[in-house]
């Protein structure tokens, strides 16, 4: 198959390389990837929310399935473009990407749909805001209603803090104040050919950037994958994934698919497993970062053939995705700075010496061409280590032992990801 790829994190490429790790011989494009990236794909040269670009390549190529990373290609339209010209595409249309796009859209949705989540209150003043902040009580929850790169979202017991985000954020939209919920997250994957639903392996992520969950959110310092506690609570991982599928995913895209938005793609449910029950946090409209980096390598289902169901409408016939029994750690390589302010363009070596570690394996997510190892760091997330073993215990000891061999001045990761399951 001829894929193209758009986007250009450690989640792009997680995809790529799972994709390569298929028997069939994909030719895979890539735009507009990294130097990592760039090892295993072919890159194009385009702006991937340049939606005429994107399907005059794909149209001239004869690209037979094109996959959207990053929410910012949906958002613009480029899915519903390359539909138009009939090319097979991963990733939702504008109308049902406004499940991320907007939170507002997503609490409407939910409301219809009936699945569980937190009380919120839009408002649109600052006295809107207060009144819905006195009423729910701290800690307090203020979200941007649209895309603010990761950014929008305030947890807080400080009232002014609260009231001091709402304010910065106002004048760029409604505000959603939430119901403060409790509980531990977890990330679950869905994928849509907008009436099918098919779950993939549950992961949790790690937002802070310090160990213990200390410092401020970031896009994702590591991940694992399984979640064997799941069990505890819910008899069995694959019990928790069937309920989830039947009270989350199924009605939201039954609800999408009767306003005339089907949902063809990847729905991210981030859910809170609350006292009193498994409820929404958020939607994604696409893959999450990083827990994609820790989920697919674990997938023995071939991905093109999933995604390629999907996109062609006809995941009813396609078989339930099976996962390999392993346990997979990632963790993230993040430039001194980061996520305030990263410093970048410093040399980044021992990447190799890190990749020869057993089961282990690298995804790109800010790296570039130069430097005395040929490699540089472009961004604030750098890289993600991948590990595999047959225990939590094995995965870490990989995964550090790898970090240990890379050297990038003043780049700091954590050290603590997936040691809950260890223990
Ligand atoms: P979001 O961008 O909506 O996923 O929010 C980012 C993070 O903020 C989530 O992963 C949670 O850790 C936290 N968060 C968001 N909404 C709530 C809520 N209603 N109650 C508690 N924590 C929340
Ligand atoms: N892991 C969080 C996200 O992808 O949005």
């Amino acid at each position: 198959m001829r894929i193209l790829v758009l986007g250009s994190g450690a989640r792009e490429h997680a995809i790529i390389l799972a994709l390569r790790a298929e028997a069939a011989a994909h030719e895979i494009f890539a735009s507009p990837g990294n130097a990592g990236i760039a090892r295993d794909a072919t890159i194009v040269d385009l702006d991937p929310v340049d939606a005429a670009a994107v399907v005059e390549f794909a149209g001239d190529d004869n690209v037979d399935l094109v996959v959207i990373g990053p929410e910012a290609p949906l958002v613009a339209g480029v899915a519903d473009a390359l539909r138009e010209r009939g090319i097979p595409v991963f990733g939702p249309g504008k109308a049902a990407a406004a499940l991320e796009g907007s939170k507002a859209f997503a609490k409407r949705i939910m409301h219809e749909a009936g699945v569980p989540t937190g009380r919120a209150t839009r408002a649109t003043s600052l006295a809107e805001v207060a009144a819905a902040l006195d009423g729910y009580g701290a800690p307090h929850v203020v979200k941007a209603d649209g895309l603010a790169a990761g950014k929008g979202v305030v947890v807080t017991g400080d009232r002014a803090a609260a009231l001091a985000h709402a304010e910065t954020y106002l004048p760029t939209g409604p505000i959603l104040v939430e119901e403060f919920l409790s509980g531990p997250e977890v990330s679950l994957f869905f994928v849509s050919d907008g009436d099918t639903v098919l779950p993939l392996s549950p992961a949790q992520d790690y937002k802070r950037a310090l160990d213990g969950d200390a410092g401020p959110n970031t896009g994702g310092m590591g991940a694992y994958s399984p979640l064997p506690w799941l069990a505890e609570t819910f008899g069995s991982e694959a019990e928790f994934v069937e309920q989830v599928t039947r009270t989350v995913a199924e009605p939201v895209i039954r609800r999408l698919d009767a306003e005339g938005t089907p949902f063809i793609g990847l729905l991210y449910a981030g859910l809170i497993l609350t006292d009193s029950g498994v409820k929404v946090i958020e939607f994604n409209a696409r893959f999450g970062d990083p827990e994609t980096q820790v989920v697919l390598p674990r997938l023995v289902t071939p991905l093109s053939e999933l995604l390629m169901a999907a996109a062609s409408g006809t995941l009813d016939h396609h078989p339930a995705p099976r996962f390999a029994p392993d346990c997979a750690v990632t963790v993230v390589l993040a430039s001194e700075g980061y996520p305030e302010s990263p410093v970048t363009g410093r040399a980044l070596t021992g990447t190799d010496a890190a990749a020869a570690v057993p089961g282990v394996h690298l995804a790109h997510a800010a790296t570039g061409d130069g430097g005395a190892d040929g490699l540089i760091a472009t961004g604030g997330r750098v890289l993600n280590v991948v590990a595999v073993g047959e225990t939590f215990g094995q995965a870490r000891e990989r995964a550090y032992d790898a970090l240990g061999r890379i050297t990038l001045e003043g780049a700091h990761f954590r050290t603590d990801i997936a040691a809950r399951v260890v223990s």
